[in-house]
């Protein structure tokens, strides 16, 4: 069996288990987008991975603005592009906690954040330098849809959950492991697992990191001194009709972040000089 170690330097394995409810995700964050939001046409990806949610809203004719981490995951997002859709999409090599785009701030109708990403965030400061960021770049009555999973600093069991897919004739097996949550250290650590089969192929990518943890307390507090506000709470079924209660026990979140309005006079302090390459 061959052994890999880094998930994301293999975007085609990892989008056969996370690229399944592209279509449905899109649905949603439009949804999300006119019932809470302004409607408006031009959205933003932070951490945007191989691009496929940036490839669904080019195809449904919006402008995007994309950025990663990785250059492997962008390069895929670039290849999947037609030329024509290339023209709605702009895509930046950066990172969560320092993406600045000056020539975007108040501009972004919807940014969004799925699957649990917001928690390689490793402090509260890279957190809540990363929403800063984002809330300067969306209009005031824009919105910042962040998804991911809370911790139950009482759980004595480990987390797993194990899904299958399929590219072409191999299949996709994986299984992701989430450990006992540190309450002190404010993390847990993380194991995914992709184990590859098919003709003339057996593969093994293990990837092991850690996720910041946070209740609903700790999600709470970091989006106010952020200045956000939270407009609804969704599950991981995106369903329009079913927003989570306040006293709702699900730790799968879909939180609808909307700028708190600044006061009268005073304008945010913006980043100043962008720190990202324009990756073509
Ligand atoms: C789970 S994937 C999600 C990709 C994409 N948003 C999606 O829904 O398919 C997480 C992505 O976060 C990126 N990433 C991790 N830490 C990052 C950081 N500090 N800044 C920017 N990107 C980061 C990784 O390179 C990876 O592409």
């Amino acid at each position: 069996m061959e052994r890999r170690s880094d998930w994301y330097s293999h975007p085609k394995y990892y989008e056969a288990i996370f690229g399944t409810d592209t279509r449905k995700e899109m649905d949603f964050l439009l949804e999300v987008n006119r019932h809470h939001g302004t409607g408006g046409s031009l959205l933003l990806e932070p951490a945007c991975g191989a691009g496929r949610l940036v490839a669904e809203a080019a195809r449904r004719g919006l402008d995007i603005v994309g950025y990663d981490i990785s250059e492997p995951m962008l390069a895929h997002a670039r290849r999947r592009l037609s030329p024509a859709r290339r023209r709605h999409v702009h895509l930046f090599q950066s990172r969560m906690e320092s993406f600045s785009a000056p020539e975007w701030e108040g501009r972004v109708d919807l940014a969004f954040n799925l699957v649990s990403t917001f928690r390689y965030l490793d402090s509260e400061t890279a957190a809540r330098e990363h929403l800063k960021s984002t809330r300067r770049l969306l209009k005031p009555e824009g919105i910042y849809a962040l998804g991911f999973h809370l911790t139950d600093y009482a759980r004595t069991t480990l987390e797993r959950e194990r899904w299958v897919g399929r590219v072409g004739r191999d299949t996709v097996i994986c299984n992701t492991r989430e450990g006992l949550p540190d309450r002190r250290l404010r993390r847990s650590a993380m194991r995914n697992r992709l184990r590859i089969t098919g003709p003339g192929r057996d593969m093994l990518i293990e990837t092991n990191w850690f996720f910041r943890t946070y209740d609903l307390d700790e999600a709470r507090r970091l989006f106010r001194s952020a200045g956000l506000r939270i407009l609804a709470m969704y599950d991981f079924d995106y369903r329009l009709e079913s927003p989570l209660g306040r006293g709702s026990n699900r730790l799968d979140r879909v939180f609808i972040l909307q700028p708190l309005p600044t006061p009268a006079g005073r304008k945010p302090r913006s980043a100043g000089r962008a720190s990202r390459t324009e990756s073509k």
